[in-house]
């Protein structure tokens, strides 16, 4: 499935099911009792590096049998061959959309994008798995990344060509902050598909985030998926806290 063809199909997903729910727990079975408890709105969720590492595949396998899509987000990183690989690895399991970091570089990103391209279709979905890259982390400062890679360029040059590279190596599309996306894709264009965390419906706490946005406002600026966390998880009904939300976004 050509890359155009798979984003034209994400777009067309209602907004209940553009709304990734972010499973942060760190064992299987509070996992799977989130899930459920999102009802038949759960769309995607998020299986990140903590719920990975303790529940493994398996978790994946669960979460599918419930019908939902999952955003793997392992962010790879590492030799082109490796990440390839991963990619390949992730596409078995059955994950809808996987990540890795940009800086990986070109060879790593193309593998994986060539992994991905020839994925097989997924009977259910109708899709081959999407793969995003993460630009810059937005939990870096400027200070920081100063003292990993120290540059004359500004954070925000970095993100804008690590996501150029990324939209020319073959991935779908960018994980980027709500901050940095009207600049985002003033430089990439409409194509690539964005998923944007950072997000806190009106009146939400912002807790660790620093720069959120509302669902809407995150749509207006051009996000195609949002991935939220404790809004929806730690509502005392995650079920209809996300269909509030999906509501205020359709
Ligand atoms: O609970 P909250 O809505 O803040 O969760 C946000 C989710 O998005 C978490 O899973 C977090 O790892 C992820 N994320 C983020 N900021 C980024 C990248 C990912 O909050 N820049």
């Amino acid at each position: 499935m050509d890359r155009a063809q798979l984003i034209a199909k994400l777009r067309s997903l209602p907004a209940d099911r553009r709304i990734i729910t972010a499973l942060d727990v760190p064992t299987m079975d509070q996992a799977l009792s989130l899930a459920e408890r999102l009802g038949t709105a759960g769309g995607f969720v998020k299986v990140g590096l903590e719920l990975f590492s303790a529940a493994g595949p398996e978790v994946v396998h669960h979460l599918k049998s419930l019908d939902r899509d999952i955003f793997l987000d392992l962010k790879y990183h590492d030799i082109p061959n490796t990440v390839g690989a991963a990619a390949r690895a992730s596409a078995a399991l059955g994950a809808s959309m996987c990540t890795m970091h940009a800086s990986n570089g070109r060879a790593a990103m193309e593998a994986a994008a060539a992994a991905l391209a020839e994925a097989r279709v997924d009977s259910r979905t109708g899709r081959r798995p999407a793969l995003l890259a993460v630009t810059i982390l937005t939990s870096l400062s400027e200070q920081e990344m100063g003292e990993v890679s120290p540059s004359l360029d500004t954070l925000q040059d970095r993100i804008q060509r690590l996501a150029r590279l990324a939209w020319d190596c073959g991935c779908d599309g960018l994980v980027c902050s709500a901050a940095d996306l009207p600049g985002l894709r003033a430089v990439v264009g409409p194509e690539p598909l964005i998923v944007t965390p950072g997000i806190r419906p009106a009146g939400a706490e912002a807790g660790d985030q620093h720069r959120v946005a509302t669902p809407g406002q995150a749509m207006d600026a051009g996000a195609d998926f949002l991935v939220i966390g404790r809004p929806i998880t730690q509502a005392p009904d995650p079920g209809a806290a996300l269909r509030a939300i999906a509501a205020e976004l359709a």
